[in-house]
């Protein structure tokens, strides 16, 4: 019998539930035994049930699991060690909670609950610390536990500010996003909509960037997360890219920086020492990669740096306390699958699976 902790992924024939199935088809330390999706697709073979849409191929004996529909019951009775939720929003929160409450470990990319006092919201090099909130999830009476994926340009847009946070502090963001349309999902935007186009409105997103920039990179006082309390002011627009959300960031320092090459090492040079220790399989060596070129970051050329697990930074400027840079990552490797993995990753090393 094989060693690995056995997981499953619910939504595993969605958008970021085909990336799930990608990296845990073939991960050294889990093994993926369960792939459910709505009734539709229960009791066909995975092969059959997925329309597979993106650049990475899972492990071929994935492919003839058999879909389950979501019953709260059964899947605790699996007694799964992590379960990774790609479930859409609008029906995640019910079912997760059910889950916890008999004693199931979550990773879930939904949107409800992330700004819940005692669910950490992880973008691990940013925060791992606030994994530990997970033990205050006991006061609900949960057996089990939910942690979540922050909101995808959040988690991209907060990985290049933690540096600068870090030495400098932050006053201010000012951030707009050109968002992927893979962002949307399956189904997402109609092709008549968004070829030749350009929306500059996304429901809900500013709301989130905002709010979840501040809990990620607030402060861990051993109980609660004091949010950062900087201004975030969002604009975000959909753009006709399949893969791969930009950023166009000015950030306000509190402190005038040394110099642009110093904003440049401390970018590049960018790593947490606790998750470099623990040698987690899916942290990428460099979580900010900075490019020179005037014309980089680009989508197509850089959303898969660090196997989709890196930002990269670019058009980078410093004046004064102001600082002005565009920020790329891969919204549903960084921005959601592939941070859930790592999330799981740091579950397991730090005894909490
Ligand atoms: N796409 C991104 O870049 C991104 C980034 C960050 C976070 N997220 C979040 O991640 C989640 C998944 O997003 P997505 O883009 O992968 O969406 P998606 O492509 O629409 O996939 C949704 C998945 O949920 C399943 N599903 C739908 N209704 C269901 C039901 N009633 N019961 C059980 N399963 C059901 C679908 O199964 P069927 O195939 O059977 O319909 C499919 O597997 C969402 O909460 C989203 O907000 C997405």
């Amino acid at each position: 019998m094989s060693d690995k902790l056995r997981v499953a992924v619910l939504g595993a024939t969605g958008i970021v539930g085909q990336r799930f199935v990608a990296r845990l088809s073939k991960h050294p330390w889990f093994e993926l035994e369960g792939v459910y999706a709505s009734y539709d697709k229960a009791g066909l073979r995975y092969r059959e049930a997925v329309k597979w849409v993106i650049n990475e191929a899972p492990d071929e004996s994935i492919m003839e699991t058999r879909v389950e529909k979501i019953d709260i019951d059964l899947i605790a009775r699996e007694n799964y060690d992590l379960v990774f939720s790609a479930l859409p929003s609008t029906i995640a929160e019910n079912i997760e909670v059910e889950l916890a409450k008999r004693g199931v470990k979550i990773v879930s990319n939904a949107s409800p609950l992330r700004l819940e006092q005692d669910i950490p919201l992880i973008n691990p090099e940013v925060n791992a610390d606030h994994i530990k909130l997970l033990n205050a999830q006991k006061k609900r009476g949960w057996k089990g536990w939910i942690a979540k994926v922050p909101n995808c340009s959040t988690a991209i847009l907060t990985l290049a500010l933690k540096p600068l946070h870090q030495a400098y502090g932050i006053s201010r963001v000012i951030v707009v996003t050109m968002q992927a349309v893979s962002g949307a999902g399956l189904k997402g935007v109609p092709s008549p909509l968004i070829i030749d186009n350009i929306i500059p409105y996304i429901k809900g997103e500013e709301e989130k960037i905002v709010q979840e920039s501040r809990k990620i990179l607030g402060l861990f006082n051993g109980r609660i997360v004091m949010p950062a309390s900087f201004e975030v002011l969002a604009f975000t627009t959909r753009v006709p890219v399949i893969d791969g959300h930009m950023e166009a960031v000015f950030v306000e320092l509190e402190e005038t920086p040394r110099s642009e090459e110093d904003i440049i090492e401390l970018l590049e040079r960018y790593h947490d020492n606790k998750i470099e220790t623990l040698r987690l399989p899916s942290a990428p060596k460099r979580p900010v990669v900075v490019r020179e070129e005037v014309d980089r970051p680009q989508p197509r050329l850089d959303r898969m740096a660090g196997n989709g697990m890196s930002v990269t930074v670019g058009r980078l400027s410093v004046n004064g306390k102001m600082i002005k840079m565009i920020v790329l990552g891969h919204n549903t490797i960084r921005g959601a699958a592939g941070n859930g993995v790592l999330i799981g990753e740091l579950a397991y090393k730090l005894n909490l699976i």
